[in-house]
C-alpha cells in the first residue's frame, strides 16, 4: 500500500486525504493547527463537505491518521502540499509553502512523488519549491525524485461538482514527473488533463479565478449603474442568460470573498508586474470594482432608512448569512464581514443570522440569532448578502419592515434588490 502525506487538512486537503483512503492510500493528514488534527482524531470535521461520519469511516479504517507530529510524514510515496497563499501588504505570501517544502524535504526519498496543489503565481513549483525540497533533501528533482503542480478546483458547497467528477488539470517539471502525478491523480478522480509543465498549470487556476473575479466585477458595475436608470437588472440577467451561446451568467453581490477571487488575482498580477513590468488593469479595476460593493450595499441602505425619516445610528440591523457564499462556514474576507464593520461604525445595532460560521472565530461585535419572526419583525432592515439555502426566506418577507436583498432571493413590497 503505497503512502501519501497531504500538507495542510483545510477545505482542500482533507477532502484530498479521505479521497485517496477510498483509492486505496495509507494517508497521512498532516497539519500544524493542534486543534484542528485533535478535532480530526475525534471525527468531528471542520469541512461541511466531509460528515463526520465519512471521518470517523475512514479514521477507523486504519488508513488515515490526522497528525501534527512532523516526523509521521517519513517515507512518504507521494505529498501533497495544500497549505494557504495569502496575500501579505498586498503581495504573495509563500511562507505556508515554504515551510511545508521544508518538511517534506526533510524526509524526502528517491522515487518520491511531490505535488504542490496551493494556488500561486506561475513559476512557484520551479523556483520556490525545488530548490527547498533539493537543498533539504540532498537529492535532485528529476533524477531523484517526481515533482510537479495540480491546481485545485475543489468547490466548498458544491455537491454536483465535487473533486473525483471535476477534470484535474496535472503538470510535472519534466516527462517522468508528469507520469508520476498523472498516475496519482488518476487512481483518485475521474478524469486528469495533462498540460506540458508547471507553469502552464499554475497558470490556469489563475486564469479561472481572474475570469470570475473580472465577470463578477462587471456585473457588479452594470448592477450599480441600473440602479441609477431606473432598471432592473435581475431581469435583464435572467433574459440574457436565454441565449445560448456567447453569454455567461454572473450574478451581482455585495463583494467577493473566500480564499480564491479577492486573492488569486493578485498573484498573477504581482507576477506580471515584477516580470514583465506592466499593470495587469482587468485585475487592477476588478478589485477596484468588487472592494467598493460593500461600502455600495451600505449606502443604498442608508438612503434606503434615510426615505422613512431613519439615519443607520442606532437603528437595528439584521444581517442575513455572513458566509462569503451559501451553504458555506467559510467567512474569510468576506464582504459581509465589511458591511457589518461599516454599519457598526456608523452605530448600528448589528445582528446577525448565519448558521454556519462559528461565533468564535468572528471578531466583531455582532450578536449572532435564530432566525424568528419576533427578531425580523424587531429590526428596522434586514440586508440578505449570502441566500444559505437552509433559511426561512418567507418568514422574512412577511415579517420584516425593510429588506435590502442583494442576492435577489425574496420579493415583495418591503424588499429591494441590489
Ligand atoms: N477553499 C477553496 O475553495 C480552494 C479552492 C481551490 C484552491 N484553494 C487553494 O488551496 C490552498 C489551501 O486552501 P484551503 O482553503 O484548503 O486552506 P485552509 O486554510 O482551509 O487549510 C490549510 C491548512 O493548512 C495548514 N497549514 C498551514 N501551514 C502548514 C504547514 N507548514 N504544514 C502543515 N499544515 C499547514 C493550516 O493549519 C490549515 O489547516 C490555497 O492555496 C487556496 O488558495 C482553495
Amino acid at each position: 500500500m503505497k503512502k501519501l502525506v497531504v500538507v495542510g487538512q483545510g477545505y482542500v486537503g482533507l477532502p484530498l486525504a479521505l479521497e485517496a483512503v477510498s483509492a486505496g492510500y495509507d494517508v497521512i493528514g498532516y497539519d500544524v493547527d493542534v486543534r484542528r488534527v485533535k478535532r480530526l482524531a475525534t471525527a468531528d470535521s471542520y469541512v461541511e463537505d466531509i460528515s463526520d461520519g465519512r471521518l470517523g469511516e475512514a479514521l477507523a479504517s486504519g488508513h488515515y491518521r490526522p497528525t501534527y507530529d512532523e516526523a509521521d510524514c517519513s517515507g512518504y510515496d507521494v505529498a501533497v502540499i495544500t497549505v494557504p497563499t495569502p496575500l501579505k501588504d498586498g503581495t504573495p505570501d509563500l511562507s505556508f509553502v515554504e515551510a511545508a517544502s521544508r518538511s517534506l524535504g526533510a524526509r524526502l526519498e528517491r522515487g518520491a512523488c511531490v505535488i504542490l496543489e496551493s494556488t500561486t503565481y506561475p513559476g512557484t513549483t520551479e523556483e520556490l519549491v525545488r530548490p527547498i525540497l533539493e537543498e533539504s533533501s540532498g537529492l535532485l528533482a528529476g533524477r531523484d525524485f517526481h515533482l510537479g503542480y495540480s491546481p485545485e478546483r475543489i468547490d466548498p458547497g458544491n455537491s454536483r461538482y465535487t473533486l473525483l467528477n471535476t477534470p484535474k488539470v496535472v503538470s510535472g517539471i519534466d516527462a517522468a514527473s508528469l507520469a508520476a502525478v498523472s498516475e496519482f491523480y488518476g487512481s483518485i478522480v475521474e478524469r486528469t488533463v495533462p498540460v506540458s509543465g508547471t507553469r502552464e498549470a499554475e497558470m490556469v487556476k489563475l486564469m479561472e479565478n481572474t475570469f470570475r473575479h473580472v465577470n463578477i466585477a462587471l456585473v457588479n458595475e452594470l448592477a450599480m449603474f441600473a440602479a441609477d436608470l431606473g432598471i432592473d437588472i435581475w431581469e435583464a440577467l435572467d433574459a440574457a442568460s436565454t441565449k445560448p451561446f456567447g453569454f455567461m451568467r454572473f450574478n451581482p453581490g455585495p463583494g467577493v470573498g473566500g480564499h480564491c477571487l479577492p486573492v488569486d488575482p493578485s498573484y498573477l498580477a504581482w507576477d506580471v508586474k515584477r516580470r514583465v513590468g506592466t499593470a495587469f488593469r482587468f485585475v487592477e479595476l476588478a478589485n477596484d470594482v468588487n472592494d467598493h460593493m460593500p461600502e455600495y450595499v451600505v449606502r443604498r441602505l442608508t438612503l434606503a432608512l434615510n426615505q422613512l425619516g431613519q439615519s443607520v445610528n442606532g437603528r437595528r440591523i439584521l444581517l442575513i448569512g455572513l458566509a462569503y457564499k451559501p451553504n458555506t462556514s467559510d467567512a474569510r474576507e468576506s464582504p459581509a464581514l465589511v458591511v457589518a464593520e461599516r454599519l457598526l461604525a456608523l452605530g448600528a445595532k448589528v445582528r446577525a443570522v448565519e448558521p454556519y460560521v462559528d461565533a468564535d472565530w468572528l471578531e466583531l461585535p455582532i450578536a449572532l440569532v435564530e432566525l424568528t419572526a419576533r427578531e425580523v419583525e424587531a429590526a428596522d432592515a434586514v440586508v440578505i448578502l449570502t441566500d444559505h439555502s437552509n433559511l426561512d426566506y418567507d418568514l422574512i418577507t412577511s415579517h420584516a419592515r425593510y429588506v435590502l436583498d442583494t442576492r435577489h432571493r425574496i420579493s415583495g413590497r418591503s424588499v429591494e434588490h441590489l
